[in-house]
């Protein structure tokens, strides 16, 4: 990863607080819009000398849990990944964001068939407590669905500091830990970038970093694919997602050809699956 001199940093700085966006900062300061990640963590560090953590964690079973968006997930999505628990006993879970859907807060115009804001929080409650006893320790990808409080509040000059915590709105204890995005230390010595979905080619986005690459976000794309450089071979793995296609939240995808792609992915052995949610024609999980 670059370290940046504090000069650069304070830099950053300055063009956040006088409004640049991040990609804009990462053009003037490092010249080059790609590299806008870097500015992020810059910005996310409060602009301060920190050296990037060590990942302590077993990365050598990783489950990802796709976009969820409760309550409009897959009546069977939590049987489906009770069975991906049993099946592959992961060492570490990390959910990539949209757990959450938010439909009524939305910046999109809310369907009024829907719940109300506080009726979809409600309903939603007792799904996130049946996820945490599945999953008691678990990163979580902050998202566009996920984070949308937190975003309204960016929009209405809120700080922060007057908002709860996710753990604190959701009731769930502290082994939920949300993060911006995530680098993992593989066992075989290289490195995974993990994000809620930073860019519609995963793959690309893997070059772009020099490392593997997992993302949630894009619901139409279930797959893994590699890449190889003489240093090594990497991978980007899309997740699919774990939504009830029939829920009106997701009515705006009928006028697209392309269909939501039910499942999630795993890293297991420094290598990625795939693991497809198979239905029948009832639209039920089909356990293989
Ligand atoms: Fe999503």
């Amino acid at each position: 990863m670059t370290q940046h001199s504090q000069s650069t940093k304070d830099k950053m700085k300055a063009l956040s607080e006088l409004g640049f966006s991040s990609r804009e900062i990462a053009k003037l300061v490092l010249g080059s819009e790609t590299k806008k990640s870097s500015v992020n963590r810059v910005l996310a560090s409060g602009g301060k000398s920190v050296k990037p953590k060590k990942d302590t964690e077993d990365n050598s079973r990783i489950l990802f849990i796709s976009d969820l968006h409760i309550p409009y997930h897959h009546p069977d999505s939590f049987t489906f990944l009770r069975h991906l628990k049993e099946k592959y006993k992961p060492t570490r879970v990390i959910c990539l964001g949209d757990e959450l859907d938010k439909h009524s807060l939305s910046y999109h115009e809310s369907d009024p068939d829907l719940y109300s804001a506080g009726h979809e929080l409600d309903a939603s409650i007792p799904f996130i407590h049946e996820l945490e006893e599945i999953f008691p320790k678990m990163d979580i990808l902050e998202s566009n669905h996920g984070s949308l409080v937190w975003r309204k509040a960016k929009t209405n000059g809120i700080p922060k500091h007057y908002i709860k915590s996710y753990n604190d709105v959701l009731g769930v204890g502290k082994g939920w830990k949300w993060h911006f995005d995530m680098t993992l230390d593989l066992p075989d010595g290289t490195q995974c970038y993990v994000h809620h979905g930073k860019a519609s080619d995963v793959l690309k986005l893997s070059q772009q970093m020099g490392m593997s690459a997992v993302q949630g976000h894009y619901h139409t794309d279930l797959g893994a694919r590699f890449w190889a450089n003489p240093n090594g071979l990497y991978f980007g793995m899309q997740c699919g997602c774990l939504i009830d296609r029939e829920s009106y939240a997701f009515a705006y995808s009928n006028v697209n050809i392309k269909k939501q792609l039910i499942g999630t992915g795993l890293i297991i052995d420094s290598l990625p699956i795939v693991e497809p949610m198979i239905l029948n024609e009832r639209g039920e999980w089909k356990k293989r």
